[in-house]
């Protein structure tokens, strides 16, 4: 199958890590604004990539509300599928720099692993997507059509390619959409994402007095948005993990026991690799709920940071004027970015106390999604990637996020197929990110097969 691709592929292993190499050394992080200028600089020189390596013609970059696309499409026969490749080339920030042990931007070689943020999240697998498809191009291997739409602003929200996808249904029309920016559950287990969760994310701000007061002519009498703050935090969430807000469960989509027994294996399974890998002696919260159902299936509210006050050396009598929060909600199946929202907002304005107004302000939402394991091109999608492995496909809901993702189900009618390459110890968003270098060359032999038994 498709021999002279993979042997493309097999000869072409230098040139591909020279060419993921360049497109790390761009420091495209999309949630600090002094980067996007290095965010649109990786969209050039993807579309270039993609017309003048790949085998496109007709690659460009895509203006967005925010940030850029970019897009690519060779369409061969309406009567053969159409996929449609996805794909983020911003990264995360690299605080704490310190921490690092190489240069973030400088890919690093050490043994079989690729040091360097963006290495597996999601450069070094949106790369093997693209290489795939020179490997097939370059030998006239390519029998599907193949639209490419890849995003600088997924490790921000998203908002652009939303947008994008909402407004071009019919340009982007699609059979499936690959997308290669999920995990595997252990070295050499081949796992394929079929459910991803939503994200609320919100900025809370508690507004006391006009101005900082002191607590000596001001203190009993005063309102203290810090500890307003902390007063409407705890509310939201009780030491059970209950998360105390309206209705919020009611969306969640209800597992099957089937659903629940695949959940209570994997938890069984992995849980306590994950304490230890975390450094954890137990998980606390819902204990009624099976880890991995609690990690991918239950709604969570996180205090992402606290900042307000004083605290600086020594100590200031001080009663702040104002604090501030950013808090998010990973979402289940079922629920609404939006809707979720909407309650939080309500329920933060009810909790504040007498003297404090606490404003919820969106920063970025995406929806849940869930595919169901029976469609067929899971199976094709299986074999094809199995083959590079000698255990069997596992099938898992995650925990994380793209905040897309759901709009190609959604709006395309198109089922998304991940398959993933990062390992859990590959410090993604963390320092010292690195890519397993072998699964670079698999994921591109991967997507060959899966491209060539589609078009067959
Ligand atoms: N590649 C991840 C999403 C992911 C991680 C999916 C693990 C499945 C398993 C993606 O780059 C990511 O980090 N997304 C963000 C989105 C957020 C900033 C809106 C996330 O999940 O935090
Ligand atoms: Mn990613
Ligand atoms: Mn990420």
């Amino acid at each position: 199958m498709s021999n002279a691709a993979l042997q493309y592929a097999a000869t072409h292993t230098d040139q591909h890590l020279e060419h993921l190499k360049e497109l790390i050394r761009i420091p495209s992080i999309s949630g600090m604004s002094v980067h996007h200028p290095d965010v649109r600089r990786a969209a050039e020189w993807l579309a270039n990539h993609l017309n003048t390596c790949i085998g496109f013609t007709n690659a460009r970059v895509v203006e967005g509300i925010a940030l850029p696309m970019v897009y690519a499409e060779r369409l061969i026969d309406p009567a053969k599928p159409t996929v449609l490749v996805y794909g983020h080339f911003d990264v995360q920030p690299i605080d704490p720099i310190e921490l690092w042990n190489t240069v973030p931007f400088e890919p690093t070689l050490v043994g079989d692993n690729l040091y360097a943020r963006g290495a597996v999240d999601d450069k070094g697998p949106t790369m093997a997507a693209l290489k795939a498809l020179e490997s097939l191009l370059a030998t006239d291997g390519l029998h599907v059509n193949i639209k490419v739409l890849l995003e600088g602003e997924e490790e921000s929200g998203g908002e652009s390619i939303s947008d994008y996808v909402a407004k071009h249904p019919t340009e982007l029309a699609c059979d499936y959409v690959l997308i290669l920016d999920t995990g595997m559950v252990g070295k050499d287990i081949p796992t394929i994402t079929h459910s991803l969760r939503g994200i609320t994310y919100v900025e809370i701000t508690a507004h006391g007095a006009a101005g900082d007061l002191h607590s000596g002519g001001y203190g009993g009498i005063a309102p203290n948005p810090l500890q307003a703050l902390a007063w409407v935090l705890a509310d939201l969430k009780g030491r059970d993990g209950r998360i105390n807000l309206p209705g919020l469960y009611e969306m969640v989509r209800p597992l099957t026991p089937a659903d629940k027994a695949i959940l209570d294996r994997q938890s069984a399974e992995r849980g306590p690799d994950m304490l230890a890998a975390a450094g954890l002696t137990s998980f606390p919260g819902e204990h009624q709920y099976s880890a991995m159902e609690r990690m991918t299936s239950r709604p969570t509210f996180e205090v992402h940071g606290i900042i307000g006050g004083f605290i600086g050396e020594g100590s200031k009598t001080v009663i702040p004027a104002e604090a501030k929060a950013k808090v998010s909600l990973r979402l289940a199946p079922g629920q609404n970015s939006v809707k979720v929202f909407d309650i939080l907002k309500q329920r933060v304005s009810e909790l504040a106390p007498e003297g404090v107004t606490m404003e919820v302000v969106w920063l970025n939402g995406g929806e849940p999604l869930l595919l169901p394991l029976d469609a067929p091109v899971l199976k094709i999608a299986a074999a094809a990637y199995g083959a590079e492995f000698a255990a069997p496909v596992e099938y898992v809901r995650g925990g994380g996020s793209i905040p897309v993702a759901a709009l190609f189900d959604s709006t395309l009618h198109a089922p998304s197929v991940m398959l993933g390459f990062g390992l859990p110890d590959d410090n993604v968003h963390a320092p010292n990110e690195k890519f397993h270098l072998p699964y670079y060359y698999a994921a591109i032999r991967s997507c060959i097969r899966f491209l060539t038994a589609l078009g067959a």
